[in-house]
């Protein structure tokens, strides 16, 4: 048997007509910039987010920078996320030519350790970017009060985080979010693509100008601030609606493949949901010493696995100018070491599920 990481053919599959007169639609329309597909998954997607508004971009990775820049976020500023994270989250504080600075995660749940948070603040913290890491919320109470009271923004990187629940919520909790609709993501289009959510509609209307070169509603020619270039487009917003539509199908068909891989294979590695909160497993991720033969082994079964990610973002060669070094967050290191990820996505058969349930087992034993 042979078992991807993640199929989207299988998807496409399953949604085929309707993508494909979802994509057919713009094409005969012509009009494939700011148009009516945006602004309706724009609506419908803040909507799913219980959030005022949306804004749509090109990619979760300008999403973050958005975001940043229209949170007045600048040179010589500090702004906190995590050690393990997709480099994006970083690079994003980076170009703001602010400084990154990182803490350690909390083992179990492989995010923002809060504790260490508070100790990481300084006076040129300017904001907090937490990630909600393989759909799985981070303890957004205890930094919500922290934020308030040191008056700090909060931006929270939803890239792997469509539909989770912090303590009964939908995510983004703190007003501002970015997500990802990278292909392979929860919810995915067919390139790249990304979106802005948040309830202040003037930080909404500052992040729709930023993402196009600075026009403010109305303006066409007018330029208010200097922006990006960085617009969702016709084709991937329609791709966008018709999947949306799907969404919480296949993130409870998710939930019940991971409650089942978790019952068999004892579960290690994966946190335990606390009360309310919902995990929509962007990531099944299982944790074992011995990560790298585990691997191999179930590779040569033909399953596909993954790690998210190999390297904490200090041990990045990018980031060697900060002199972090080995030992800086244990906790994000030690995941590095172990960490796993087994195929995991809504058309998953539950032969397949039984196959790799059976080849993981047959290893750790
Ligand atoms: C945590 C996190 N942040 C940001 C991004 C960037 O998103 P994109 O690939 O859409 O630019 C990703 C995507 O992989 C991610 O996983």
């Amino acid at each position: 048997m042979q078992i991807p990481l993640v199929d989207l053919k299988a998807q496409y599959a399953e949604i085929k007509d309707e993508i494909d007169e979802a994509v057919r639609g713009v094409i005969e329309s012509a009009q494939f910039i700011n148009g009516p597909n945006v602004k309706s998954f724009e609506a419908s997607f803040a909507k799913f987010c219980g959030c005022k508004r949306a804004v749509g971009v090109s990619s979760g990775s300008s999403a973050l920078v958005v975001a940043l820049k229209a949170a007045g976020i600048k040179e010589g500023d500090e702004v906190i996320t995590t050690a393990n994270t997709f480099i994006a989250t970083a690079e994003a504080i980076s170009q703001m030519s602010a400084k990154p600075v990182f803490v350690d995660v909390e083992r179990e749940t492989y995010n923002m350790d809060i504790e260490k948070l508070r100790k990481a603040i300084t006076p040129k913290t300017k904001a907090i970017v937490p990630v909600h890491l393989y759909g799985y919320p981070t303890d957004m109470k205890p930094l919500m009060e922290i934020a308030e009271k040191k008056n700090l923004a909060v931006i929270e990187d939803c890239a792997q985080a469509h539909g989770t629940e912090y303590k009964g919520r939908r995510v983004p909790v703190s007003g501002i979010g970015c997500f990802s609709f990278f292909p392979a993501k929860i919810l995915g289009c067919y390139g790249d693509g990304g979106g802005i959510i948040c309830n202040d509609e003037e930080f909404a209307d500052r992040a729709a100008a930023l993402k196009d070169h600075g026009r403010m509603p109305g303006e066409k020619y007018i330029h208010s601030l200097i922006g990006y270039g960085e617009r969702l487009d016709e084709i991937q917003a329609a791709i966008l609606n018709a999947k949306l539509k799907h969404l919480d199908k296949w993130i409870e068909k998710r939930r019940e493949i991971a409650h089942f891989y978790t019952k068999s294979l004892n579960g290690a590695g994966v946190p335990k949901e606390a009360e309310k909160n919902k995990h929509t497993y962007y990531m099944y991720v299982v944790r074992h010493e011995k990560r790298d033969l585990l691997q191999a082994s179930l590779k040569k079964e033909g399953i596909s696995t993954g790690v998210h990610y190999p390297v904490p973002l200090h041990l990045q060669p990018a980031y060697s100018y900060m002199r972090l070094g080995e030992g800086a967050f244990p906790e994000a290191e030690n995941a590095a070491k172990e960490i796993l990820s087994l195929p995991l996505y809504p058309e998953l058969e539950r032969e397949q599920q039984e196959y790799v349930i059976e080849k993981v087992n047959g290893f750790v034993k």
